[in-house]
């Protein structure tokens, strides 16, 4: 049987903090951000919405639009690194929100959980609905998979400047109009590490920036080369002498912490395939330098980013091999197009990968390219840490949804937040009372219990 994704939906909160006035009030060259990392915009939060309501008004969206009963859904889940309980799942309070609008109790059939690996879990989500679907067990009934986060740092940090929030959701069924997953191809990698992580109780997270970088890259590599021995050994790809499993994807969505870091992952990659063929001997010609090797290549990560020397040469060569023609070539044919959402609302943790997919879609299309039949990678990234390769293929009725995406209308008017106006926010200093913006047609929160019997029961309403 057949699965994959039918549509896809997305809820942007209001609030944006430009990179202009970030930069000037933390006094950096706004080119670091704007260039350097491919952050223009990073959206946030108003007092009064928390990752179950980002979550809830991206369903009530997708609903809408496709006309779903809630007897139409047979799973909700929620993937999110933004966990306000350490028991109660977050879909049960988007269901209690969605149960506003169909009536208490519409969702009663439902199934579904809350699913944390970093920004990965949205990805395992999707995996484990998907057989769902595949193993016959749905019943004729669609899944949502919800990926939504509040991606916020420590005012100061390096990561800062990539900070974002939002959700996206995905109607999976057994007819998708937009993608199909290729079977039996998914691939993993884990360890156990300290890259990026939240303790209890902590409202942001615990970073070591380039050290995740690093981790995320190799991690996803690992992934790769588990897909590419699937694809080979199942007969899906049939990878000829001097080809590689990135000319048989026509579009590679990437992990997106920030724009650039997409940019950055595919030069790695793609560096890691070419090395074996021939046309690298061509490729070095032109950059003009040897590859460089750290002076211990079984070395850990601390020593590689401990070596100056080699991570100098380093950033210098992948600097020149980002610039040649036949690098450029993949960068613009096959990711260019997923990075557009993300430089204009930062990150999404788990929701980024797939905001980038639906960028790729609506950009793509834009150009005129016929997507129908194209393969798409995805390369998740989830910090503490695993990461999974899996791909899928644009199917025929594509255009009935991607004809009607605009991003820009689907983020809607948004208000670009004074130094003060982000500082307020980002230190919680605004009650829930005190909202930013008064939205309608969304759900909002409206209370979050002090008292000790109830502390931590959250209310929301839907704003008429
Ligand atoms: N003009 C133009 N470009 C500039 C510039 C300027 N004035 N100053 C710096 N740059 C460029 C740098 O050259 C660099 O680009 P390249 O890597 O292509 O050379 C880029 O801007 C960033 O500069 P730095 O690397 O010096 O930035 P930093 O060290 O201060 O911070 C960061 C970068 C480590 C990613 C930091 O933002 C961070 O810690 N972010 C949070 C962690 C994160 O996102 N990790 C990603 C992997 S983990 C993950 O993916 C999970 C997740 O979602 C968090």
């Amino acid at each position: 049987m057949t699965a994959g994704i039918d549509d896809i939906a997305i809820y942007i909160p209001r609030l944006y903090i430009d990179a202009i006035d970030f930069a000037k009030a933390r006094g950096l060259d706004p080119v670091k951000l704007q260039k350097g990392l491919g952050v223009s915009q990073m959206a946030i939060v108003d007092a009064n919405q928390d990752p179950a309501c980002l979550a809830a008004n991206a369903c009530l969206k997708i609903m809408q639009r496709n006309k779903l009963s809630p007897e139409d859904i047979g799973r909700l889940y929620v993937s999110t690194e933004s966990a306000f309980d350490e028991s109660k799942a977050m879909n049960s309070y988007v269901i209690g929100m969605l149960e506003q609008v169909y009536g208490q109790g519409a969702f009663e059939h439902c199934g579904g959980i809350e699913t944390k690996f970093a920004c990965v879990s949205g990805s395992y989500a999707l995996y484990d609905n998907t057989n769902w679907i595949r193993a016959g067990e749905a019943d004729d009934k669609a899944a949502l998979v919800v990926v939504s986060d509040i991606a916020k740092y420590d005012m100061g940090s390096s990561g800062e400047m990539t900070q974002g929030a939002g959700a996206v959701v995905m109607l999976l069924n057994d007819k998708p109009r937009l993608l199909e997953f290729d079977p039996k191809v998914t691939a993993t990698s884990i360890i156990d590490e300290y890259d990026f992580y939240r303790p209890f109780g902590k409202e942001t997270p615990i970073v070591h920036g380039q050290y995740s970088n690093l981790l995320y890259l190799i991690q996803v590599r690992k992934a790769l080369d588990a897909y590419k021995k699937k694809v080979v050994s199942t007969g899906l790809i049939k990878i000829e002498p001097g080809e590689t499993i990135l000319d048989h994807m026509d579009y590679i969505n990437m992990h997106l912490p920030y724009s650039n870091m997409g940019k950055k992952a595919l030069a790695y990659m793609v560096r890691h395939e070419w090395r074996q063929l021939p046309r690298w001997k061509r490729i070095l010609q032109e950059i003009g330098m040897d590859e460089p090797v750290p002076k211990d290549p079984r070395g850990t990560i601390e020593s590689v980013l401990g070596d100056a020397e080699f991570m100098a040469k380093d950033h210098e060569f992948t600097k020149l091999f980002s610039k040649t023609q036949e690098f450029q070539e993949v960068y613009e044919s096959k990711l260019a197009s997923s990075l557009i959402a993300s430089t204009m609302i930062g990150n999404l943790y788990t929701a980024s990968l797939y905001l980038g997919f639906r960028s790729s879609l609506e950009f793509e299309y834009q150009k005129g390219i016929d997507l129908e039949g194209k393969r798409v990678g995805f390369g998740s990234y989830g910090s503490g840490a695993s990461a999974m390769v899996f791909s899928g293929v644009i199917q025929p009725e594509y255009k009935q949804v991607v004809k009607d995406m605009n991003l820009e209308v689907e983020i809607g008017e948004r208000k670009r937040l004074t130094w003060d106006e982000y500082e307020n926010l980002h230190e919680n200093k605004l009650s829930i009372d005190e909202s930013m913006v008064h939205t309608k047609k969304e759900f909002v929160l409206i209370d979050v219990k002090t008292e000790t019997e109830s502390r931590g029961e959250r209310r929301y309403v839907f704003n008429e």
